[in-house]
């Protein structure tokens, strides 16, 4: 008979895991025949262990199996991305724009906040916009604007809800078995058929070694393709904030300013790369073609007219932006150089908190390692009333390490696993 001190002792002996033990604790624990301490135990055998790449993919069924899978076919394929999380990272808000003026489907659910990072759900909220919507309002919307952003639903993988819950509790979060099934459970229940994985490295990312982060991006196409989706991988440079701004409101203006004005930058750039790799995958067309498809939908405004109506369709308004003049405070280098180092993490905790105060609106990063920096120039603008100085002008002014040698500028993509 199958029990779970069976399994634990298993798994701490380093053995494999078979298909009926797997789908046991996974629908235990979910049932709640499993208790959060018993569970845990579990779960620090596996970081500990680890998983081979069958019981991973037998987790991932398990997982899948424990809720729903969304049915998009009755709008056709539909496309969808997930970055393993990031600082200023608001490149699904420039994609879904770009492949739905493409004339493709993107039904992008996502998660509410993720802790410093924010999530996608928050930034497209930042233009008013509806985003609970029921699964139905969204596939209209996806019918007639091609794309539409709204908020996972509550019975998305329950099994992941709970277990990640619990590894977010109790320390047992850095598993690539673990991360892989519960990213992968459910981007498969979601209904997208073409996927691109943004798995972050760096500094500001929850993977800080670039062997383990193409391990994870390989594993994780590697299940996607055997559940019969079209899947690839980037991984992506996280040892500084992706884009020029950090903050919900900050980061939305970058989105809209990259669309209208197409100016090349390492989020556009990346946005693009991600979109050129769906598009590719979905038309089963060369990567350089697709690459001129997105480059001209966004130079020719095709990608920012697509955006408001986006917006405008869930109820949004991108006028928003247009009138404010924002107060802002600037942070001077205290010496010249190149910049070093950025202290990723440590700038998005720091706009987390700057942005629950009423009035603080976030940052701009006004140079990236590599960049040269002269005494008294500015490097960061906080966009706060000036009576928030004293507490934020020398913690943001300590986030950058400035060195008098050259220094190199950093990559954006360190890997593509097509
Ligand atoms: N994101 C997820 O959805 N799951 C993980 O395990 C880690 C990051």
């Amino acid at each position: 008979m199958i029990t779970i001190e069976k399994i634990i002792r298993k798994k701490t002996k380093g053995k494999t895991l078979t298909k009926k033990e797997i789908d046991f604790f996974v629908n235990g624990y979910t049932k709640g025949e499993i208790s959060d301490e018993v569970m845990t135990e579990l779960l620090k055998a596996i970081c500990a262990k680890g998983m081979k790449e069958g019981e991973t993919i037998k987790l991932t069924t398990s997982m899948l199996n424990s809720g729903k899978r969304i049915d998009l076919s009755d709008i056709g394929i539909c496309l969808d991305k997930h970055s393993s999380g990031g600082v200023s990272d608001s490149t699904t808000l420039i994609l879904a724009p770009i492949l739905a003026s493409l004339g493709l489907k993107m039904v992008k659910m996502s998660g509410r906040s993720l802790g410093f990072t924010g999530g996608t759900i928050d930034k497209f909220e930042t233009f008013s916009a509806n985003t609970s919507l029921s699964l139905e309002e969204a596939k209209q919307i996806a019918n007639k604007v091609g794309a539409v952003i709204l908020c996972q639903t509550e019975d998305l993988v329950p099994a992941d809800k709970k277990i990640y819950a619990l590894r977010d509790r109790t320390n047992t979060v850095a598993s690539l078995p673990l991360i892989a099934s519960s990213i992968v459970s459910k981007k498969l229940a979601s209904g997208a058929k073409v996927i691109v994985l943004d798995v972050k490295y760096g500094e500001g990312a929850f993977m800080d070694n670039l062997v383990e982060a193409k391990k994870l991006a390989k594993l994780m196409v590697k299940i996607l393709r055997k559940n019969k989706v079209f899947a690839c991988a980037v991984v992506s440079d996280m040892n500084q904030p992706l884009g020029n701004n950090i903050g919900n409101f900050m980061e939305v203006k970058e989105v809209i300013s990259s669309l209208k004005e197409g100016k090349e930058s390492r989020l556009l750039t990346l946005s693009k790369t991600i979109a050129s790799l769906l598009v590719s995958m979905k038309e089963n067309i060369s990567l350089n073609l697709a690459t001129k498809k997105v480059d001209a939908s966004v130079s020719e405004g095709l990608a920012y007219e697509k955006l408001k109506e986006m917006v405008l369709a869930q109820g949004g308004n991108l006028d928003l932006f247009k009138k404010e003049k924002l107060e802002y405070i600037s942070v001077n280098s205290e010496t010249s150089g190149y910049i070093k180092s950025v202290k990723t993490k440590e700038l998005g905790e720091l706009t987390h908190e700057l942005c629950r105060i009423k009035g603080c609106k976030g940052v701009s990063i006004l140079k990236k390692v590599g960049d040269k920096i002269g005494l008294g120039e500015e490097i960061i603008r906080i966009y706060a009333p000036k009576k928030y100085f004293e507490m934020f002008y020398r913690k943001y002014l300590d986030c950058i390490e400035i060195s008098k040698t050259k220094t190199n500028h950093l990559p954006l993509i360190y890997d593509i696993l097509k």
